[in-house]
């Protein structure tokens, strides 16, 4: 198998110096193989989000070595590992520009890591490019091109930004709970879709939810957070046949503590 994102010995820590001095990654590992779609789980502040931005280099990491198909990205800011790291956030309005059409978007990403020329506006072979692309989400927005993205709904919304963060092919994608803020149906359409493109186009992704029948039920290998340790990583058969009793159970065992977050355990 071979390692796509290579964390080694990561350190993260908040407020250095103060009263809410807060130490999150106290030396984690991971290594994510291609073609691995992992779920990540773990209760409020377990340091999920910490994670996927230290990959994302949304701030630097204060100890350790981070990756990219053996190439030392530690130090390289944002935008240059956006090129190979697609994200998707919670909000559906971060991703993508309310201003801008839903081609013009596309058209943005589709630029992503090159070198933004001067010329602007959407040419004839990108936009037969995105229909396509638009076409395979099966929401009739290939219809809809030229409307703002702004004036779409929420699951709409996340749908295209999943279809943009994916339209340069990532080494790796990031999805923060991006169905968490959309209504239960919605959810379903989107994580559907992700599941889909994931597998269509053999990303590698990581997908980090609060919802635990989700994280079994997505994805070929499940991670759990305990204050920024992983504290479950099975994948695979042991993974498919998992049950939410089983997982509380391995939580148990593995951290030494009981999940007491009601969120992640009734959701
Ligand atoms: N930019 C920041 N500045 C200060 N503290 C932060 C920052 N980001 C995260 N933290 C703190 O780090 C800890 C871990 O937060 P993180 O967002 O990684 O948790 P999480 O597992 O994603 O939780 P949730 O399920 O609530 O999203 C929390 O105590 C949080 O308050
Ligand atoms: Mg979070």
């Amino acid at each position: 198998m071979k390692p796509v994102l290579e964390m080694k010995q990561i350190h993260k820590s908040f407020e250095i110096g103060t009263v809410n001095e807060n130490h999150v990654l106290k030396g984690l590992d991971l290594t994510i193989y291609e073609g691995d779609f992992i779920t990540i789980i773990g209760g409020n502040g377990a340091g999920k989000s910490t994670l996927m931005n230290s990959i994302a280099g949304s701030f630097a990491v204060d100890e350790g070595e981070i990756l990219l198909e053996g190439k030392n990205i530690t130090k390289l800011p944002t935008v240059k590992r956006a090129k190979d790291i697609g994200r998707v956030f919670q909000d559906p309005r971060m991703g993508t520009a309310s201003r801008l059409t839903i081609e013009e978007n596309l058209a943005v990403a589709l630029k992503r890591g090159k070198k933004r020329g001067l010329t602007s506006g959407v040419k004839d072979d990108q936009r037969k490019i995105f229909k396509e692309s638009l076409k395979r989400l099966g929401l009739g927005l290939e219809d809809r091109m030229k409307m703002e993205i702004g004036l779409l709904s929420g699951g709409q919304r996340q749908a295209v930004t999943l279809l943009m963060a994916s339209l340069v092919t990532p080494k790796l994608l990031l999805l923060d709970e991006h169905t968490a803020a959309l209504d239960p149906k919605t959810s379903q359409m989107v994580l559907d879709l992700t599941e889909k493109i994931v597998q269509e186009e053999n990303l590698t992704a990581m997908m980090i939810t609060h919802n635990m029948e989700q994280a079994i039920q997505y994805g070929n290998r499940l991670i759990m957070l305990s204050e920024g340790n992983i504290v479950v990583d099975i994948s695979g058969e042991e993974k498919e046949q998992l049950t939410i009793p089983e997982l509380l159970e391995l939580f148990h065992k593995n951290s030494g503590t009981m999940l007491n977050d009601d969120a992640l355990i009734l959701s």
